[in-house]
């Protein structure tokens, strides 16, 4: 029953120790679904402290998912700004729209249709059903999976292994108290088995642990990073004569759909005289790495598409990180 004794453990420790977080409640699900949706999709690929003030903020403005549902994209974005990865945004609009229009504002519980909804890919269905609905789902995320794998000592390439993290993840999971098992192996991962310098002394797993046993938390996981591809590209900063700044909206598809943008590319085509500024900003997507160069340009009618908008507005129109980056480099 070693097994069991590890998921208490985990649970004494988070009755304990575990975070008091806006969008948790302790001891079984939490009384509102739509509440975890948003937590959830804003805590993908971001961490808790940077989410908090964007979630209070949105859960202010959007307390339900039919106030979700009834706002303009161009509002969610605005509300979005500054956490990124902005097709969350849309999917998370998307959903709250599908469930108030064809699930009459009741979120499903079925994995099956949850796997529906936009946004919604193996692993935020799994933290959804089981934090919304206290169902035994198993979440494996990259806190889970160096758990995991210093525990049993797991030393061959994460990418090679995921079946058997999988199931040793699963294998855990409590049938009594699905919820806030969820919710302590998450806080396991960001507070105690933490990727530098984990807190050993502290941590309810400790006595079994091959890591750290075997003195080996620092060499475990193992994981093969692959190079990133690197795109260079020149971003243009066009001003008039009024000194207002010219800006442009993304298309309906594909990298920061719909977000405004000043306008760049990375093939030479924009034909406008530009002063280089010797200056770049540096972006990481999932798939690449973007250098763009910044380059200042004079002109009352660029033709890009666009428009001039005065810089006191810019505050107006949702940016991609990516942008402020620029905007913030072209001030310095
Ligand atoms: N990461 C993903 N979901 C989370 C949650 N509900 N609480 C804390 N960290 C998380």
């Amino acid at each position: 029953m070693v097994q069991g004794t590890l998921s208490e453990k985990l649970l004494n420790w988070f009755d304990r120790e575990g975070r008091e977080l806006p969008w948790r409640v302790k001891g079984g699900a939490h009384p509102d679904p739509y509440v975890i949706l948003v937590s959830e999709i804003m805590l993908q690929q971001t961490q808790v402290k940077t989410v908090l003030p964007f979630f209070h903020k949105f859960m202010k403005r959007f307390p339900t998912v039919q106030d979700l549902a009834n706002a303009s994209q161009e509002e969610v974005y605005l509300y979005w700004q500054g956490l990124g990865y902005y097709s969350r945004a849309r999917s998370l609009h998307a959903t709250a729209k599908m469930i108030a229009e064809h699930y009459q504002g009741i979120f499903p519980s079925d994995k099956t249709e949850v796997l529906k909804l936009k946004g919604i890919g193996p692993y935020t269905a799994a933290s959804f059903l089981s934090l919304a609905f206290n169902l035994p789902e198993s979440v494996v995320d990259g806190n889970v999976v160096r758990i995991i794998c210093r525990y049993y000592g797991l030393t061959e390439p994460v990418q090679e292994i995921m079946p058997e993290i999988r199931e040793k993840a699963e294998a855990l999971i409590s049938f009594e108290h699905p919820a806030d098992y969820t919710s302590a192996i998450m806080d396991l991962g960001a507070t105690i088995c933490t990727p530098k310098n984990p807190s050993c002394e502290t941590c309810p797993w400790a006595e079994k642990c091959f890591a750290r046993l075997n003195n080996k938390t620092e060499d475990i996981p193992v994981i093969k990073k692959l190079a990133k591809k690197e795109k260079t590209a020149k971003i243009y900063l066009i001003s008039n004569a009024k000194g207002e700044i010219y800006i442009r909206k993304r298309g309906e598809k594909g990298l920061l759909a719909n977000l405004y943008e000043f306008p760049w590319e990375e093939d030479g085509l924009i034909n406008l005289s530009s002063t280089d500024l010797q200056k770049e900003v540096t972006h990481i997507f999932t798939h690449f790495k973007l250098v763009l160069k910044l380059h200042k340009v004079q002109s009352e009618t660029p033709n890009l598409g666009g428009q001039f908008i005065s810089v006191n507005d810019l505050k107006n129109f949702p940016f991609p990180t990516l942008m402020q980056k620029v905007w913030k480099a072209y001030l310095k």
